[in-house]
């Protein structure tokens, strides 16, 4: 997501505290985010279904002693894509390099990377739909054949010769899985989605973040913060931390109920979970364009947000939580944006959420 999101830096702060549906954690965070990350399967919380796929596969790869199958997980940032490929590599026993699409530049650094990895080794290639095409087609008898065909030398003299490699797993991430070439997709055996969690899972992950980080937290408190995470892991642990710091500056340091509502007023997270940035997005569409359709480079110039970003982080949760539409003809708010705004809902917007349905566009 680094280069995709591109507002904040590893060490630099947001621009805007309220900004929380951001995935990249920066400066300490990134430190005790790796502390709360699951290390095995066991302490991944929630997604149950992905997870008995995923021990079925474990278990069947451990008893034959062989490779795991290509593995791709696709979904919103900040839902565990990074922590599922460092808990398989655990889990197997086996060695893990983590990488990202945009890293890999040319054929040589994937040579590179593919011969140094440890017997049935993981490669984790984060962000894979930004694979250059070079690349990728130097990929696929890799994947397929686990031979890389080197070049040795260039013009009339080249010559290129098969190198074997060890069996390897690629395991890929993406937010994109609409932006994966069709020859590169087919060659995952395992092609896993992440969903938006239950607010009963997050509270399970809030829990067990407040005892790693040693802050006592009382059960509506937990709740309270999981309903209001977007759905995502990391929305909730960062919510965590910045009402811990709050309750240890205005309270006794242990997280009830009040101190966390207050914190969250001072974060700008409405009762829905939405942030500063949803709020403008959807006000926006609202107040300027009548409710939409407004297509989306437009409204990023409006808000003030690169369109990659609104798309990655911003728009599936407005989507899935029924306040904004992607139609062939742009993006549309529905009634429940405008009574959530506090605006009168149109008739015209009333109608059309009740018309035969223009047909949505699939997530991406
Ligand atoms: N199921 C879970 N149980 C407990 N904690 C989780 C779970 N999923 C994610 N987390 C927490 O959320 C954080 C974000 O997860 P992770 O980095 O794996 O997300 P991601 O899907 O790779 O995001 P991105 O698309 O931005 O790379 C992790 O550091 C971890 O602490
Ligand atoms: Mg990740």
């Amino acid at each position: 997501m680094n280069d995709v999101v591109p507002r904040h830096s590893r060490t630099g702060r947001p621009e805007h505290p309220a900004r929380v549906a951001d995935p990249e954690p920066f400066g300490e965070d990134l430190q005790e985010e790796s502390r709360l990350r699951p290390a095995k399967l066991d302490e991944f919380v929630g997604q149950p279904a992905l997870k008995e796929q995923l021990a079925i596969f474990i278990e069947a790869t451990r008893r034959r002693g062989e490779a795991l199958d290509h593995v791709l997980f696709h979904g919103p940032p900040g839902l565990g894509k990074t922590t599922l490929a460092s808990i398989l590599a655990r889990e197997l026993g086996v060695e893990i390099t983590h990488t990202s699409g945009p890293v890999i530049e040319r054929p040589g650094d994937l040579a590179g990377l593919l011969t140094n990895l440890g017997p049935r080794g993981i490669l984790f290639v984060d962000e894979i739909h930004r694979l250059s095409a070079v690349v990728e087609e130097y990929l696929y008898p890799a994947l397929e054949d686990f031979t890389l065909d080197i070049l040795l030398d260039r013009g009339p003299s080249a010559r290129s010769l098969k190198l074997n490699l060890e069996r390897f797993t690629l395991v890929g991430a993406t937010t994109r899985a609409g932006l994966l070439s069709a020859p590169l997709r087919a060659r995952f055996g395992v092609t896993l989605r992440l969903d938006y969690y239950g607010a009963q899972d997050l509270a399970g992950i809030v829990r067990r973040s407040a005892a790693i980080l040693g802050v006592t937290i009382s059960a509506d408190a937990a709740v309270e913060i999981a309903r209001r995470a977007r759905g995502t892991p990391r929305v909730a642990n960062r919510l965590l931390r910045r009402i811990r710091d709050f309750s240890s500056i205005k309270s006794d340091g242990t997280i009830a109920l009040a101190v966390t509502r207050e914190a969250l007023r001072l974060l700008e997270v409405d009762e829905r979970g939405l942030d500063d940035m949803d709020r403008r997005l959807l006000e926006a569409l609202v107040t300027k364009y009548q409710g939409g359709p407004v297509g989306l480079n437009t409204l990023a110039v409006v808000v003030g947000e690169e369109a990659a970003t609104l798309e990655d982080v911003y728009e599936p949760f407005l989507i899935q939580e029924g306040f904004l539409k992607r139609t062939a003809r742009g993006r549309e708010a529905t009634p429940l944006a405008y009574q959530h705004l506090g605006h009168a809902v149109p008739a015209t917007a009333d109608r059309a959420s009740r018309a035969p349905q223009q047909p949505e566009l699939p997530l991406p």
